[in-house]
């Protein structure tokens, strides 16, 4: 039965390329399970799009001399590229600044204060009056109440780790002061509007009480802690002009929250992609409450409460007949050589440097089998080529490198004829054929390193086979033999092939060639531009083409002519590591 498969993936801020981090979390997870969702034949759709407002983006724009639409423009162009490269197969990568996302945003504030669900309360904030204008906490330094440390954030002490209230900073300066300025700060009252989210505390619970059955333990834990503490009011309006305007009068200098409208970006951007189609209903195939609809939600560890508390009452609030999120797979954090990722300390690898530099599928297998699935894991440069070098290549390049160019030298650049099959040739065949089925249901419960775990296993016994067989001694002894063993070889790689696929798509298409089928497994990742009334912006979608592979075993047909067998991937040098591993910390 075809379901309709939501893959929802978090919103980067646009205030900068995204890290490995970034990608280890929610990008490739995403982009895995939407990979094998279409392989199995569900209808996936797969949204997300450049989180373009809020004080990230405005605090960059200050400290680089830029505007703030300068700096979302310049980082909306380096996801987009990040994606085709790196092949995350968004259907629709957009953005927030869009006249549709504004609209619906708009729409769900309206439609949420209709329903009395939103209410207005005054609250003191610090307000600078050289600026004249209230500051967020990301724009405020001073000293930590609790551990004294001289320059901690308004939102967070980055030597404690305590996060904090601006309000409560000692000797609270302002950052958009210059050195030898001093800023005077006051605490001024200023009006806001609030989610009341005590309203929909039964209806979350309720939504919540089946979840202990499927969801992760890591996610299970923070939705378990949050409930505990109990649920309040949250503010969804900023002072501030970067962002989506409240639609009524008399609130100009004030925008709605970051966070109230990002989230909402999932529902505007399946709008956007049917509209954009040509088929302006057909998002509500995937929005509608169906035992064959389900929606994922692909995201980091620090943007759970969001997705399973904040989203959901959201929409309970807006219409009661959408769906609530069926999963939310989120990822743990991946570290740097030992260290958190740190943009300011350039404690980073990003993706888009990483991609001029090395291949997509070596890094994409890293991230599998190292995933920070269920507690945080560690990238490391050494790691990173000893992993390309001593597994990707050693237990599966070269599995299908030597199978085929020694079949393509010695038949005639054909799949060759079996003769009978032996019990080991048909015990193979038959293990590649129930592994291709536990990976697929790995996949299906979102559990990624066991699922690539079976296919790295499977190749590794088919190099086992291949030492006991070594069709290129019997080749000289019994031709007919060698074809046999080859063939099965030959198989259990093009099982191989698209059980890889959604880790590594690259490689399995060029063996897909290779093995002589014509196309991809599956369709491309391409840039379009799509225009509004006022203004046009580019996105990511993905181009489904003509394409006929499925999750079923493999059917190799004898005779098919092979395409020239080249080596799926490139081995690096060990002072790749080194190299790589200097350049941390520097500017
Ligand atoms: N831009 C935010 C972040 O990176 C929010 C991402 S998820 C969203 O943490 F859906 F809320 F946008
Ligand atoms: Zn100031």
């Amino acid at each position: 039965m075809t379901k309709k498969i939501l893959v929802s993936v978090a919103w980067p801020y646009a205030n900068g390329p995204v890290h490995l981090g970034h990608i280890a979390g929610a990008y490739l997870t995403a982009d895995i399970f939407a990979r094998y969702n279409r392989l199995i034949g569900n209808d996936v759709l797969m949204v997300s799009g450049s989180d373009t407002h809020g004080t990230p983006v405005t605090v960059t724009a200050d400290e680089e001399g830029k505007t703030p639409r300068q700096v979302f423009e310049e980082s909306h162009a380096l996801f987009l590229e990040a994606w085709q490269k790196l092949g995350i197969s968004f259907d629709l990568f957009t953005h927030t600044d869009t006249e549709n996302h504004w609209a619906i945003s708009q729409d769900f504030f309206t439609r949420l204060l209709q329903k009395g669900l939103l209410y207005k309360e005054t609250s003191k904030q610090i307000y600078c009056e050289n600026d004249a204008r209230f500051l967020p906490d990301r724009y405020i330094n001073g000293e930590c109440p609790i551990c004294h440390f001289p320059r901690a954030r308004g939102d967070q002490c980055d030597n404690c780790g305590n996060v904090l209230d601006a309000a409560d900073l000692i000797d609270p300066r302002c950052k958009l002061a210059k050195p030898n300025e001093a800023h005077r700060l006051v605490v001024k009252e200023t009006e806001h509007f609030y989610l009341d989210l005590p309203k929909f505390e039964a209806r979350l619970l309720d939504y919540l009480k089946d979840k202990d059955a499927y969801w992760k333990s890591n996610v299970l834990a923070f939705v378990r802690n949050w409930l505990q503490s109990g649920l309040h009011g949250r503010a969804i309006t900023r002072d501030l002009d970067w962002g989506i305007s409240i639609p009524l009068d008399g609130y100009a200098g004030k925008c709605i929250y970051v966070w109230f409208e990002a989230v909402i970006g999932y529902f505007s951007a399946s709008v956007e992609w049917a509209r954009n189609r040509g088929t302006p209903d057909k998002w509500k195939e995937w929005w509608t409450k169906s035992d064959d609809a389900r929606t994922y939600y692909f995201v980091g560890k620090d943007n759970i409460p969001f997705h399973t508390i904040i989203w959901p009452a959201l929409l309970l609030g807006y219409d009661e007949n959408l769906p609530l999120p069926y999963d939310v797979p989120a990822n743990e954090f991946l570290n740097l050589e030992g260290r958190k990722f740190s943009k300011s300390d350039h404690w980073a690898v990003w993706i888009n440097d990483y991609l001029k530099a090395y291949d997509p599928d070596p890094l994409r297998f890293l991230l599998s089998v190292n995933m920070p699935e269920f507690a945080d894991t560690e990238f490391t440069w050494k790691e990173f080529v000893r992993r390309n070098n001593d597994e990707l290549i050693a237990n599966w390049g070269n599995l299908a490198n030597r199978v085929l160019t020694f079949t393509y030298r010695n038949f005639d650049g054909r799949v060759p004829m079996p003769g009978e099959l032996t019990d080991a040739d048909r015990a193979l065949i038959a293990k590649s054929e129930a592994a291709l089925a536990a990976l697929g249901d790995a996949l299906g419960r979102v559990r990624f390193k066991e699922a690539i775990g079976i296919a790295v296993d499977l190749a590794r016994e088919a190099n086992v086979y291949l030492q006991t067989t070594e069709p290129w001694k019997t080749i000289k002894v019994d031709r007919a033999r060698a074809a046999t063993s080859l063939y099965v070889a030959l198989r259990v790689i093009d099982n191989l092939k698209v059980m890889f696929y959604p880790f590594l798509p690259f490689s399995s298409n060029e063996l897909h060639r290779q093995l002589g089928y014509d196309g991809d497994l599956l369709g491309a990742v391409k840039i379009e531009t799509f225009k509004e009334s006022s203004r046009a912006h580019q996105a990511v979608v993905y181009e489904p083409g003509k394409h006929s592979q499925k999750w079923t075993p493999s059917q190799l047909p004898p005779n098919q002519p092979l395409r020239e067998p080249k080596a799926l991937f490139k081995k690096l040098d060990e002072k790749v590591a080194e190299e790589e591993r200097a350049k941390l910390g520097k500017a």
